[in-house]
């Protein structure tokens, strides 16, 4: 595996197909997920980039707590089967202060949008760029940021970006809590308590697949399994469709249920995907549940 630092050795490394794997790295099997992907897909060279993006962050937001951890990172790329890791230092990426960001509507302006003004712009951003400098042919993200994906595969439409964007299940840990970089940062009955995220997601699956429709009835089970959690805060809990992300009061169509709480100093969110099975008119619907490891997590080992 190569590390390089600038978006020209990224271009010089690439042979065949080139697989695109971006993260802002302190990773974890969710991450490496996204690389066994593009191994299988058969890309020639698997680039995973590593930039925690400042311009994604808001002001009160935990850019300076963010996890961070190079050595421990290139070790798990490199064992994951990452060709070219990109960790590009901050004049890389921004040689000079942008004058130029991308503008994101529709499926950015809801949900994670109403607590995170300029997230969305920010992301979209470096996502262009990264595209732009790095011309990758496919590019994997995760369904655990189900409003980023559906932002990000809007905006590679909208720009006419030549690459295909595929999406991975959530991969959580054994008691179902999603993978995040930010659970590091959980204190241990804090980790505890954000569990109950999980929990009420797979009452709302149950629900769905046995045939409620009705979206505030399985917003209401998130809700209830997080009620009188000490030290949880909900944000909200909603259900939207997948490729606009506008709430659904009925689900009758592609959607994710999601939530977002904030556990003790640290804001988590999570999803699951419900997809109608056969004929929408039937009204059956399939959850994605994600998928929980058997073992513990890369993240339980290293702690910080
Ligand atoms: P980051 O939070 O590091 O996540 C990188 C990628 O991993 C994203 O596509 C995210 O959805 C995916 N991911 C995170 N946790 C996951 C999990 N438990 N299961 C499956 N996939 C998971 O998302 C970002 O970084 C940034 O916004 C980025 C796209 C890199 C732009 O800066």
């Amino acid at each position: 595996m190569r590390v390089v630092g600038t978006f020209a050795e990224v271009r010089h490394n690439g042979r065949g197909p080139v697989g695109l794997v971006p993260t802002m790295g302190y990773l974890h099997e969710g991450h490496l997920s996204h690389v066994h992907a593009a191994r299988q897909a058969g890309d020639g060279t698997v680039v995973m980039s590593l930039f925690v993006n400042p311009l994604q962050f808001g002001p009160d937001e935990d850019l300076a707590r963010y996890p961070r951890d190079l050595d421990r990172d290139r070790t798990l790329a490199e064992d994951a089967g990452v060709d070219v890791l990109f960790a590009p230092e901050l004049e890389e990426m921004y040689p000079t202060r942008p004058n130029t960001r991308v503008e994101v509507g529709g499926p950015a302006t809801a949900l994670e949008a109403r607590s995170r003004p300029g997230h969305f712009a920010g992301m979209a951003t470096v996502v262009t760029k990264l595209f732009a400098g790095i011309r990758p042919d496919r590019a994997y993200f995760g369904r655990k940021d189900a409003q980023q994906l559906a932002v990000i595969r809007r905006l590679t439409a909208d720009l006419s970006f030549p690459v295909e964007i595929v999406g991975g299940p959530i991969i959580r840990h054994a008691d179902g809590l999603a993978l995040s970089s930010r659970n590091v940062c959980l204190s241990a009955g804090d980790r505890i308590a954000a569990a109950g995220l999980c929990r009420g997601l797979m009452a709302a699956a149950d629900a769905a697949e046995a045939g409620e429709r009705h979206g505030p009835a399985l917003e209401a089970l998130v809700r209830a399994a997080l009620m009188a959690k000490p030290g949880v805060h909900v944000d909200y809990v909603e259900l939207a469709s997948a490729d606009r992300v506008e709430r659904l009061v009925e689900l009758d169509r592609p959607a994710f249920l999601a939530v977002a709480a904030r556990v003790g100093a640290v804001r988590l969110i999570d999803n699951i995907h419900l997809d109608p099975v056969g004929n929408t008119a039937d009204g059956k619907f399939v959850a994605d549940r994600g998928v929980r490891l058997d073992r513990a997590s890369v993240m339980d080992a290293g702690g910080r």
